[in-house]
């Protein structure tokens, strides 16, 4: 991985996993560009849930969050590219779904703030990629490779 590329946590939810959204979500990252280096199906127990999301603990909606996030399959992902990150957020939208321009997943997929159809880490928390990408992924499951000799196709 060459140093401009960096590589971002992203979950499809599971409202989006139990709406067939699935395919339509790994797809913008794809058309975008970016780079698919590591993904599987899962379910949160109740612990990953907690640590994942951990920052958000004294919240009133910190119960709501977990027992979502853990009520159905979702789809965690590792995508690489250039500022992978900041692209990433700028796709997903806003995190109130009522607020997210039209064009980003949110925006285009979700009307409810606590079904808001993808995860992405926080581009303004500097430890938030390695933290989340090490809750679900070991490192033998992020593949490192290249279609092309080239500096801008990942
Ligand atoms: P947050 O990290 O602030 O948003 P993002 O997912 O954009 O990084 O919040 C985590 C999730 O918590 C958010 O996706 C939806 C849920 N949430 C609520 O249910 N109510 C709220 O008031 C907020 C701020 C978030
Ligand atoms: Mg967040």
């Amino acid at each position: 991985m060459s140093e401009q590329r960096e590589r971002t946590f992203v979950m499809v939810k599971p409202d989006a996993f139990q709406r067939g959204l699935v395919g339509e979500i790994i797809g913008r990252f794809e058309d975008r560009g970016l780079k698919l280096v590591g993904a599987k199906v899962t379910r949160l127990s109740q612990k990953q849930a907690e640590d994942h999301y951990g920052e958000h603990e004294d919240k009133p909606f910190f119960d709501d969050l977990v027992e979502f996030i853990t009520s159905g399959p979702v789809v965690p992902m590792v995508w690489e590219g250039e500022d992978a990150t900041r692209q990433v957020r700028q796709m997903i939208g806003a995190t109130d779904p009522a607020e997210a321009a039209p064009g980003t997943i949110r925006g285009d997929y979700a009307v409810d703030l606590g079904r808001n159809v993808v995860h992405a880490a926080d581009h303004e928390d500097e430890g938030a990629n390695e933290r989340e990408i090490a809750l679900f992924f070991d490192d033998d499951e992020l593949v490192e490779y290249d279609f092309h000799e080239s500096t801008w196709l990942y």
